[in-house]
């Protein structure tokens, strides 16, 4: 939420007590703290404002949700890094969730080039031993910030209209797939932490060992055909991933 839409929303001046309270602390984000900067504790912004521990503990409450702090367990409240993103479990490319935030994607191919499939690939793209793939290796930017490094094997049967992979790993790959009529429809798709070996880190512009989101990916089209096998870290300070998880019926 803007500063503005918060100022508006306060405006009547019957505004409950942590609303005004909510409006100083996103004023005071806004304009003083930085990412990952600690707010004064529950007791001291009581003291400070004058207010209950309850209606500090409503503000803090209205401001995750408003996405401009987070709670750490046991530690306190730190204001939300603005150019984390938040990825949700829809089936969605790199390229979308980037624009969802209003930044531009990009890509830094790394290499790009057709080989014969590996194994540990061949099983998850349902292909032979001498099958050809499509291989890109290609560092994920948004507006030219290093967010991911992707690793991606495509059945190279599904691109054989295009002469040079270089020109497939300029844009959006997704893009790439609907266009070869094999568009991605589901995926299986598994979270795991990591942490990033020298050349990963340099790649990605973070220290040696930095910790990183390895997201592992088998992508099929409407038809049931696997199109794309991927492995993609993410800078574990760039990303978290949103849940909506529902409790089971009649349990
Ligand atoms: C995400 C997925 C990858 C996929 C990529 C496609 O990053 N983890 O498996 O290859 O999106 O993104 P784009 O269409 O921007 O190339």
């Amino acid at each position: 939420m803007s500063q503005d839409q918060l100022a508006a929303e306060v405006q009547g001046h019957h505004a409950p007590k942590y609303e005004e309270l909510r409006a100083a602390l996103a004023d005071d984000i806004n304009r003083r703290l930085r990412p990952h900067e600690a707010l004064p504790s529950e007791r001291d912004l009581m003291r400070a404002y004058g207010v209950s521990r309850m209606t500090v503990r409503e503000a803090l409450t209205r401001l995750v949700d408003d996405g401009l702090v987070y709670r750490v367990h046991g530690a306190g409240t730190f204001v939300a890094d603005p150019a984390t993103i938040s990825k949700s479990l829809h089936l969605t490319s790199f390229s979308e969730d980037i624009r969802a935030r209003d930044m531009t994607p990009g890509s830094r191919t790394v290499s790009a080039e057709r080989v014969p499939v590996p194994e540990v690939v061949s099983t998850h793209l349902g292909l032979t031993t001498g099958q050809m793939v499509v291989h890109l290796e290609r560092v994920r930017t948004a507006d030219g910030v290093p967010m991911a490094l992707e690793h991606v094997w495509l059945p190279a049967g599904l691109f054989v209209a295009i002469v040079d992979v270089d020109d497939l790993a300029a844009g959006s790959v997704y893009d790439r797939l609907v266009e070869a009529g094999a568009a991605p429809e589901r995926a299986e798709q598994s979270i795991r932490a990591g942490v990033l070996p020298a050349r990963e880190a340099a790649l990605l512009d973070v220290a040696p060992g930095s910790p990183a989101l390895v997201v592992s990916r088998t992508t099929y089209d409407l038809r049931g055909r696997a199109v794309e096998r991927a492995e993609s870290s993410y800078r574990a300070d760039r990303y978290d991933f949103q849940l909506t998880v529902h409790r089971r019926r009649g349990t």
